[in-house]
């Protein structure tokens, strides 16, 4: 390939991986499989190689991805958080394990073999024993500080046990831990199932749940998703840790109280590598967590320093990754789904087929540039793999079956629920049905209006709605709250008691808070997190229709794209129209709820009181102690002022003690807290 050719190719890769990038690290969603994303970047690498002039330092060879988040603060890495060299074949572990022998010719080098957990990276800061800060991967050399959410993990301890300097020999004050965060299948799949009652979206799968949930604003979420971590690596802070093996590394990680995975081989040759790699890979499918492959390491970590590292990966280190969970199937038929937006999935209907321990008979498509990118057809002979997605996905036709009548999949012209044009925006994949009033977008619009964390309507799911429509009581969100006692009754299945706690229900939701009134108009990228800080921002429906994009984006987490789409939603005649008539019904007000004032009782001790939470107490853990404050009317805040009216002191309180100390703030120990939460008084309660 000429020069000229090579650039044009070059740049084309860069902004491929650089939109695979965004895609994972930022929206925490894929449309390519990691070994097709580490194909893209092998061909950067060996064009950059090969012409050295194409060589940027902004490529993505030289970096590794980033998950920076404008909603959080971010802080520097202690020391760079690179990534490992992934591998496919047994031939690049022997080409590892033939490198290190040359590199360090005189020794046996020993290899750990663990788990790679299918997370995400998370790094945490003690300082004298407290959880001092929290960060995610970001861009490697900064992280998004996460404190209070990883705080939140049950594992993960605020305050290490006393006799944690044991575990350095008295060497070090401040050390870091690095891990992986991940949720457990079981947990996983109760969240769904908890999510599916309530009438809300299923979580994609568990690395994603868990990215997300990492990146949540509202602690309690963190807390009730219940994150798991494992730890494999500490890094000093100052000074040395004493440790010579990464066995002794992950021994230590347990000493000081942090999960570490139990699987951990150390294998002397090639041979037990082998063994070891297999091991793990037939254990996979037992293993109440994903991973998508193994981790091999030099055991002496006094052997690390000297191998050293690339800019974005360790010579000491490299992943193993096992092939996904893949089975071979025919698309049958292509059917549509009409989002709440208007977006139209393809959905491929499969030949039923067994993979990962059930059945699978439709895989997504994502969109029509995949279905371009892979060439799929109806008929053709195709391998899905589900990955740790609940939706299985096609991942490629296998062309050498594909018979005569393989029939190309056109994108849609009209709508198949409504018949109206579709359009594809500039710069969007997506094909949208332009019918606000289509019946398939009601129907999502209605459901995501009554979900959990929307207007909270109870007795009404997806057969419901469906009856609601087909029967013409209810065209559009307002007419919810139009419905008839007497004609509800008389719906089939219904009866009198189920149309009478649907409509005391919606009665109900008018006191909603005003962050779930406005994530309940369903408008387009405004999730929980978004309708929160609007919420904050904004006191009423009036206001926030009046601001424009300069105060939008003013909003912390609010970019640009989000402050247009919702400028565009304002100015959009139907969506007027339904803010008009849910204003007429009082579900939107002049002056709306803000969360803490919503049904907060005013007469326990704690109302209308800031106090803050330090060391651990026997009876709850930290989180849970913030709700029973919460549900009483107080106010639970991150660090000591001299507006703080207590701070409630458990076993080794931090410096947050020390700090009320000299601020002459109020200290209640947990017997105190304990009375004051069951509706006593304490003898200095003033
Ligand atoms: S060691 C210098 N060990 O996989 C990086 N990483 O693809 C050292 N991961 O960045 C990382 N399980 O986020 C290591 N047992 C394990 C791991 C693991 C999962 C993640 C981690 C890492 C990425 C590399």
């Amino acid at each position: 390939m000429d020069l000229a050719n090579a650039r044009i190719r070059a740049e084309r890769l860069r902004a491929e991986i650089t939109r695979h990038d965004d895609l994972y690290y930022v929206r925490n969603r894929s449309e390519i499989e990691d070994h097709e994303y580490d194909a893209l970047v092998r061909e950067l690498a060996e064009l950059e190689s090969l012409h050295p002039e194409l060589a940027a330092s902004d490529s993505p060879t030289a970096r590794v991805g980033s998950d920076i988040d404008a909603r959080f603060p971010s802080a520097p890495h202690s020391r760079p958080m690179i990534s490992l060299q992934n591998s496919y074949e047994l031939d690049d572990v022997h080409a590892f394990v033939a490198r290190l022998e040359k590199e360090l010719p005189e020794r046996k080098i020993p290899i750990a073999v663990e788990p790679k957990i299918d997370g995400v990276a998370l790094a945490l800061r003690y300082v004298d024993g407290r959880l001092h800060m929290a960060l995610t991967r970001g861009d490697g050399a900064n992280g998004d500080i996460v404190t209070e959410n990883a705080a939140a993990f049950p594992e993960i301890p605020g305050c290490l046990h006393d006799g944690w300097r044991d575990v350095f020999d008295d060497r070090v004050d401040a050390f870091e831990v690095r891990g992986e965060a991940y949720l457990t299948l079981s947990r996983f799949r109760e969240l769904n199932t908890e999510r599916e009652e309530a009438g809300e979206e299923p979580l994609a799968n568990p690395r994603n749940a868990t990215a997300g949930t990492l990146k949540t604003l509202a602690v309690e979420t963190v807390a009730h998703r219940r994150l798991s971590a494992f730890f494999y690596q500490l890094v000093p802070l100052a000074g040395e840790l004493g440790l010579a093996t990464h066995r002794d590394e992950l021994a230590a990680i347990r000493s000081l109280g942090l999960p570490t995975n139990d699987f951990l081989r150390t294998a002397e040759d090639v041979a037990g590598l082998e063994a070891y790699l297999e091991e793990l890979g037939s254990l996979r499918s037992s293993l109440d967590y994903q991973i998508d492959g193994a981790v091999l390491k030099v055991d002496d970590l006094g052997l690390h320093e000297r191998l050293g590292s690339t800019a974005k990966a360790p010579r000491w280190g490299l992943a193993f990754k096992y092939p996904a969970e893949e089975a071979e199937s025919v698309v049958e038929s292509v059917t549509l789904q009409v989002g709440r937006t208007g977006v139209i999935t393809p959905v491929a209907e499969l030949r039923p087929v067994h993979l990962a321990g059930s059945t699978v008979s439709r895989a997504t498509l994502h969109n029509w540039d995949e279905i371009a990118r892979k060439d799929i057809r109806v008929g053709d002979a195709v391998i899905v793999a589900k990955g740790g997605d609940v939706i299985p996905k096609v991942l490629r036709v296998v062309t050498a079956h594909r018979g005569q009548g393989a029939v190309p999949i056109a994108p849609p012209l009209a709508c198949p629920v409504c018949s109206t044009r579709v359009e594809r925006a500039e710069g969007e994949v997506a094909y949208r049905c332009l019918n606000e009033l289509c019946p398939a977008q009601v129907a999502r619009r209605l459901r995501h209006f009554v979900g959990r964390e929307a207007a909270d309507v109870e007795g009404l799911g997806v057969r419901g709605i469906e009856q609601l429509l087909d029967a013409g009581f209810v065209r559009d969100v307002p007419d919810l709250f139009d419905l008839e006692f007497a004609a509800l009754a008389a719906l089939p299945g219904w009866g009198e008691t189920s149309a009478a706690s649907l409509i005391a229900s919606l009665e109900r939701s008018r006191e909603r808070a005003w962050e779930q009134k406005i994530f309940a108009l369903g408008i387009r990228m405004i999730g929980v997190t978004t309708a929160r800080a609007l919420a904050g921002r904004f006191g009423s429906i009036d206001e926030l229709m009046a601001a424009d994009v300069e105060s939008l984006v003013a909003v912390e987490g609010v970019g640009r794209d989000v402050a247009d789409v919702l400028v565009r939603h304002f100015a959009n005649e139907r969506a007027r129209g339904v803010i008009d008539r849910l204003k007429a019904v009082g579900f939107l007000r002049d002056v709306e709820a803000v969360p803490e004032q919503e049904s907060v009782p005013t007469d326990t001790w704690f109302a209308g009181r800031k106090v803050v939470l330090t060391g651990s107490y026997d009876a709850w853990s930290r989180s849970d102690a913030k709700k029973l404050v919460e549900a009483r009317g107080g106010k639970v805040t991150g660090s000591v002022s001299r507006n703080t009216d207590a701070v409630i002191a458990g076993v080794s309180p931090g410096s947050k003690l020390d700090k009320a100390r000299e601020l002459g703030v109020r200290i209640l120990d947990e017997a105190a807290f304990r009375i004051l939460l069951e509706g006593g008084v304490i003898d200095d309660d003033a």
